[in-house]
């Protein structure tokens, strides 16, 4: 059988941390989609474009993995993908309670749709995206943090916006 996997998120921007969970997860699967959406609750940095081209240059080359982006529901959208798996990273013990939240929500819109976790190797496990943006607009270092590309496209923002 033929399995893939979605994997989504704002990824605003994209960063080891995330890349760690693609590269644990695609041994899993035949197809993964990491799957780029806009989240209402937050203003973004970088466009939905901007995001899908760096995520795609932080992957290595070749392989099983897709970058597309949706707007919508979730659900519909791997219903749409022929997806019933979702792929979610757990990176602490806070984390637990929005996932389940969201993974049990999902569950009732789409029964079929399946949420698996993924436990975030433990130097990522501080990280979000937030801040590796305050950092860089701050002139503090993103080495280790996100992928080169990703570093590159923060320095050329904020050297826009100050
Ligand atoms: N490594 C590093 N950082 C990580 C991470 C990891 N493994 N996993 C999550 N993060 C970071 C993210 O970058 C994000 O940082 P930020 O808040 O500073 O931007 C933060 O942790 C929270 O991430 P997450 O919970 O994944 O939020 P998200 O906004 O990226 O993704 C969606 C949430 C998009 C999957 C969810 O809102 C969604 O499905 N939206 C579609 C609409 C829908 O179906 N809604 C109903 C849901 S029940």
């Amino acid at each position: 059988m033929n399995k893939m996997a979605i994997y989504p998120g704002t990824f605003d921007p994209f960063t080891n941390g995330h890349l760690d969970i693609v590269l644990r997860s695609v041994r899993l699967f035949d197809h993964l989609i990491i799957a780029v959406t806009t989240n209402a609750k937050k203003t973004p940095l970088f466009s939905v474009p901007e995001r899908k081209e760096l995520i795609r240059k932080s992957l290595p080359e070749g392989g099983n993995i897709t970058v597309e982006s949706f707007d919508g529901l979730l659900v519909d959208y791997a219903e749409k993908r022929g997806s019933i798996i979702v792929i979610r990273g757990l990176r602490a013990v806070s984390d637990f309670e929005y996932e389940m939240q969201m993974a049990l929500l999902n569950r009732r819109l789409k029964p079929a749709v399946e949420t698996i976790f993924k436990m975030s190797s433990e130097e990522y496990s501080f990280l979000t995206s937030s801040a590796v943006k305050e950092i860089a607009l701050l002139g503090g270092s993103v080495d280790g943090l996100v992928p080169s590309a990703v570093k590159a496209a923060l320095a050329e923002k904020f050297k826009k916006h100050q």
